[in-house]
């Protein structure tokens, strides 16, 4: 059936200034990290999207390697694309990287020139863009020199293949050599994308210094920790969850009868802010303005909902947080 996005899309959730840049993006992005493989039913790939878009999320996160199989992602977006989002190009942010390991050999991984640029090639064919809006090194190479890496970053904007570029998983000090050498290359970095949830806090040891001195945005992915950071394991596995059904990054063995005390806990604090435990903890992550967007993950359309009214939630109070940070240091 053909696609009218809702008109009301941009009335639904604030577009924050990503660093010192021109670029605003959504308060939440959507990652296709999961549920756009080949394991997913097209049709709830295709309703996922369409809702993340009717809502106003107008970013759509992806990397080389996302499947199952490696490059499936966008290679279901591609289609998806001719579909729905051709005439919407210029309605939307779409983000790919290259740093993990891709294709056999010396040149399908890490942070080498040769990788990143035919990466990018295939990344743009396989989602019938003519460029991509940001395109990531998704985690630091020791082994490369940093310059090569940028100088491959500085390249694909100077060919047009992406308007912007970024670095994933890179620690502060990294961080600071990739701003460094960018900067001196007239590339300046836009956006860094770490892990951060209240369960994965390290960036807030050095990370967003850096960010906020260097005036770059930052999009944290796993907000939810996977899903853990939701109401649905306080039971147990529930058959339908990641946990259950895709166990390759979330192991059951990591919700331990621990971590469910605390997650109870803040369920608890949750309610009483009016609030489920996956707007609380979204929220929670928003709560800085060194975090541009909270890029989550969904499995149904109704998860997109229910998170994005997490923007609605009153800011924390100084006792709220003292009392996150003592249930997470339990
Ligand atoms: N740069 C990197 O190295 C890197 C690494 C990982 C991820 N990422 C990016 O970050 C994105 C998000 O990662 P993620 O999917 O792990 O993030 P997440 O937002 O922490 O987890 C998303 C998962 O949580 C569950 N969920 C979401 N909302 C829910 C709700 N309201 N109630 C109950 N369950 C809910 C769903 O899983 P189930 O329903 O299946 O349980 C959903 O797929 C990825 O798609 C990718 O773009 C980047």
């Amino acid at each position: 059936m053909d696609y009218t996005p809702a008109p009301d899309r941009y009335e639904r959730i604030p577009y924050n200034r990503c660093g010192r840049s021109g670029l605003l993006l959504p308060a939440l992005s959507l990652g296709f990290w999961h549920n756009f493989g080949n394991i997913t039913p097209f049709g709830t790939q295709q309703s996922i999207a369409r809702k993340a878009f009717d809502l106003g999320i107008t970013h759509f996160d992806f990397a080389n390697n996302y499947g199952p199989p490696y490059g499936e992602a966008e290679r279901n977006f591609g289609i998806h694309m001719d579909r729905d989002w051709h005439t919407h190009r210029d309605e939307l942010i779409i983000s790919t990287k290259a740093g993990y390991d891709m294709w056999p050999g010396p040149y399908g991984d890490h942070g080498s020139k040769k990788y990143l640029i035919a990466s990018l090639d295939q990344s743009l064919k396989r989602m019938h863009l003519e460029y991509v809006d940001i395109f990531y090194h998704h985690r630091p190479d020791p082994d490369t020199p940093i310059e090569e890496t940028m100088a491959a970053l500085d390249q694909i904007v100077r060919s047009g293949k992406a308007l912007y570029v970024g670095i994933s998983n890179y620690g502060p000090e990294q961080a600071k050599l990739a701003i460094d050498t960018l900067r001196k290359m007239g590339t300046p970095l836009l956006i860094h994308q770490p892990s951060y949830s209240m369960l994965n806090r390290l960036p807030e040891e050095g990370l967003f210094d850096v960010l906020r001195k260097e005036q770059v945005g930052c999009i944290a992915f796993a907000p939810l920790r996977n899903g853990v950071l939701t109401d649905k394991y306080l039971n147990g596995i529930p058959a339908d969850s990641r946990a259950a059904r895709d166990p390759r990054y979330l192991k059951a063995d990591f919700i331990t009868p621990q971590l469910v005390e605390k997650l109870k806990k803040l369920n608890e604090l949750a309610l009483k802010r009016g609030q489920t435990l996956a707007q609380m903890a979204l929220r929670w992550v928003l709560r800085d303005k060194v975090v541009t967007t909270a890029l989550v993950g969904a499995s149904r359309p109704e998860q997109l909902e229910e998170n994005v009214r997490a923007l609605d939630g009153a800011d924390f109070s100084a006792e709220e947080l003292r009392l996150i940070d003592e249930i997470l240091a339990e």
